[in-house]
């Protein structure tokens, strides 16, 4: 069978640990690409000789020209500004929209036949972006959040009950901002929802909603520590995740940024929902049923979204 090829745009710090956890995970070759001349080869040449010590036998190669990504299977978007303490993720939109403008371009030449995954920020707005400027299918461009989000609530679970994050599962979804909308009636631990793990008196429900709120300020949190960037181990496993249910067809449901075409009530805006991820890219949009007071978060997220798509039709006319 042939090797799978992996296109990573941008070659900062995620874009570094989705190379190296792509390798390692033998998905496919990679080529790892960045307009700033020298980054991507170092890296990759740096990961290729890490080869022999795992014993992967993926190949690397480091590269500023958009011409070596083609016909890739998988491209995941990096690409961009991260925000620095005191910014919101929505500062982002003007500098990292013209981003996906040229990212656009370069998938749709050389990769359109690729599932792409976005992860520049501010999230919902720029793979809402990408997938206008590319021309790809909405069913072959998403973005990663949910995932992201759901780990963080699981983690953060897990941590306080002391149990193993394998029997933690958690739900997230929303745009991928100050909005997001954690779902504890569809969180478990080891298959019992949160709202009885409180009612039990395993958890106070003080200490469930801050939880939820340090959830919504994961990205933050990091941000605030880091000083100088924003998480990337965790997004970078988070759009591995999503790509190895798509090379293998895994059908994973998955809580990522979609195309929604009036699934939630919701049209012609990216926002995070279950998905299921397999071969054919984003198959299925899993519609939960939500609560009164759920359905209003979800909506308020959703309009925030939508705040930041009309900025970004402002700034850009051609995607109106
Ligand atoms: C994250 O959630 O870690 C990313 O969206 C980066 C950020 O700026 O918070």
């Amino acid at each position: 069978m042939a090797r799978k090829k992996i296109a990573l745009i941008g070659a900062g710090q995620i874009g570094g640990t989705l190379a190296l956890l792509a390798a390692t995970k033998e998905l496919g070759d990679v080529i790892l690409f960045d307009v700033v001349d020298g980054v991507p080869q170092g890296k990759a040449l740096d990961l290729s000789q890490s080869g022999p010590v795992e014993g992967f036998n993926s190949t690397l190669k480091g590269t500023s020209e958009y011409k070596d990504i083609v016909g890739a299977d998988v491209v995941i978007v990096t690409a961009g500004v991260p925000r620095k303490p005191g910014m919101s993720r929505d500062d982002l939109l003007e500098i990292n929209l013209k981003v996906m403008e040229q990212v656009g371009a370069g998938i749709a030449k050389y990769a359109p036949e690729a599932f792409v995954i976005c992860i520049t920020n501010p999230l919902d707005a720029m793979v809402w972006a990408l997938q206008k400027f590319s021309g790809l299918p909405a069913n072959r461009v998403v973005g990663m959040a949910g995932v992201l989000d759901s780990a963080r609530f699981r983690h953060f679970i897990a941590d306080e009950l002391k149990v193993s994050v394998q029997d933690v599962t958690a739900f997230v979804l929303g745009g991928h901002g100050d909005t997001m909308v954690p779902l504890p009636r569809y969180s478990t631990v080891g298959g019992i929802p949160l709202p009885d793990i409180v009612k039990m008196g395993w958890m106070s429900k003080e200490k469930l909603e801050q939880i939820i709120q340090r959830t919504r300020d994961g990205g933050a949190e990091i941000v605030g520590l880091l000083k100088t960037g924003s998480a990337f181990y965790a997004p970078a496993a988070s759009a591995i995740e999503m790509a190895e249910s798509y090379l293998k067809d895994k059908k994973r449901i998955l809580p990522c940024a979609a195309f929604l075409k009036g699934e939630y009530g919701v049209k012609g805006t990216y926002v995070g929902v279950p998905v299921l991820i397999g071969a054919g890219g984003a198959e299925k949009i899993v519609e939960i049923s939500l609560s009164g007071s759920e359905q209003k978060a979800f909506d308020k997220s959703v309009a925030a979204v939508n705040g930041l798509v009309d900025a970004c039709k402002k700034i850009a006319p051609k995607l109106a």
